[in-house]
């Protein structure tokens, strides 16, 4: 079926050479139709103006089945949220409380919250208890314009349970239209039962983890959080060189609670992404830019545990590919919606409206190997979009804290 979107107010098309990503300069000059049109199946046929669009279709070059008037709504690629823990049991709105009261994230910790008692909680859950919880989380996503998501394991930290969230992970795929990447982070945290012997877990997941999980083909990335008081450098390097000989790709939690240099090891490594960065080195930066990895900022882990955020202003001149993605999870950052991480990235993080743009679509798209097909609104990408029931992609940011997504649209078909 073919249909034909006109005189959609702002088509923010993001690129329109094909682009794997953007960087520096470049993010800045994002691109736009006013008074766009859009011709599409499963895939994007034809981009252009309404005047020309109205042309063909009286001549007969266009026959759509159907015809939609988008006056004063935008169409965008819709949001890439490549960074996500949705899968988990469990409440910790009481560690919320805490430490809105002055607490820290790992003294939290320290009393028994944080990681581990979502653990306990995913743990002692079904497989179905996990996807109904993760569905609704999904869902959520999908209606404030998510379009495709990553979603990492790292809530059993045992082989059985880090196996039944990767299995909720592709049971969620099949239910939904959406492209749902895995990522296998059995190295979230040390489980109680190797609290004393770390490096015992680490080869449990050497040995036993990750060749199951590449056997049972349940990921395609494999994450570690390297960070003061969790994983360090050398347990990591052992867990990735592990992951890349069973064909997993690396992504990595880098330097969000210190700088251990684990984003300078992220680049050495040839993670395609290193995630958080709030205390990341010039010197890891400098590395990254060496290697290209994606330096992917997750600010509404710093507005929700009130730590500093990434320096986004730097990595953007220093040309390093940005993407912005939620971190949802129920201790760090409990939202699913990007469009409050846009608000943040432009009045906290620093980046302005266009760069958050890049950084939340294709960008993200390239961090997940997407970016051929998601990401950007291209003839031959798929025919996937986000319609905002405002003129101006301006009014995300401006007119803040309300859902704007009017419809999304998956592979041709309206799904919301
Ligand atoms: O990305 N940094 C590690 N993991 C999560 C937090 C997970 C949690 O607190 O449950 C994060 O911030
Ligand atoms: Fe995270």
């Amino acid at each position: 079926m073919e249909v034909l979107f006109k005189n959609i107010s702002s088509l923010v098309t993001i690129c329109r050479n094909g682009e794997p990503f953007l960087i520096g300069e470049k993010m800045n000059n994002l691109n736009e139709i006013k008074n766009g049109a859009i011709l599409f199946d499963e895939k994007i046929l034809w981009i252009g103006e309404t005047t020309e669009a109205e042309e063909k279709l009286r001549f007969g070059k266009f026959k759509p089945d159907k015809v939609y008037d988008l006056s004063g709504k935008c169409v965008f690629p819709g949001f890439i949220d490549s960074h996500t823990h949705l899968v988990f049991a469990g409440d910790r709105s009481d560690e919320f409380a805490l430490r809105v009261a002055g607490a820290t994230y790992q003294e939290i910790a320290a009393i028994g919250g944080g990681i581990l008692k979502t653990v306990a909680a995913t743990r002692s859950a079904t497989e179905d208890e996990l996807l109904l919880n993760a569905s609704r989380f999904l869902k959520n996503a999908i209606i404030h314009g998510t379009v495709a998501i990553e979603i990492k394991s790292g809530y059993g930290l045992d082989i059985e349970t880090e196996i039944k969230i990767l299995r909720v992970i592709h049971k969620l795929a099949e239910n939904f239209p959406i492209d749902i990447v895995p990522t296998f982070l059995g190295a979230h945290d040390f489980p109680p039962e190797y609290r004393n012997r770390p490096d015992a877990y680490v080869d449990l997941i050497c040995k036993e983890m990750i060749p199951r999980v590449a056997d049972e083909k349940l990921a395609i990335y494999c994450d570690c959080f390297v960070d003061k008081g969790y994983f360090t450098i050398d347990q990591a390097k052992r867990i990735f060189d592990t992951a890349i000989k069973y064909g997993l790709k690396i992504r990595m939690h880098a330097d969000e609670l210190a700088d251990v240099g684990a984003a300078k090891f992220a680049a050495e490594i040839g993670a395609v992404s290193a995630d958080h960065l709030l205390f990341v080195s010039d010197e890891s930066l400098n590395a990254m830019k060496q290697a290209g990895t994606v330096a992917t900022l997750l600010p509404g882990t710093s507005y929700f545990i009130r730590l500093p955020y990434a320096p986004a202003k730097k990595i953007v001149e220093k040309e390093i590919p940005i993407a912005l993605a939620t971190d949802f999870n129920p201790g760090s950052c409990f939202t699913e919606n990007m469009q409050i991480i846009l608000s943040l990235a432009v009045t906290n993080l620093g980046l302005n409206c266009q760069q958050a743009l890049v950084a939340s679509t294709l960008n993200g798209a390239y961090s997940l190997g997407l970016s051929h097909r998601l990401g950007s609104i291209e003839v031959g990408k798929d025919a996937t979009f986000a319609i905002f029931d405002c003129p101006s992609y301006i009014e995300l940011f401006y007119h803040f804290g309300v859902n704007h997504v009017e419809s999304v649209w998956i592979k041709g078909k309206r799904y919301i």
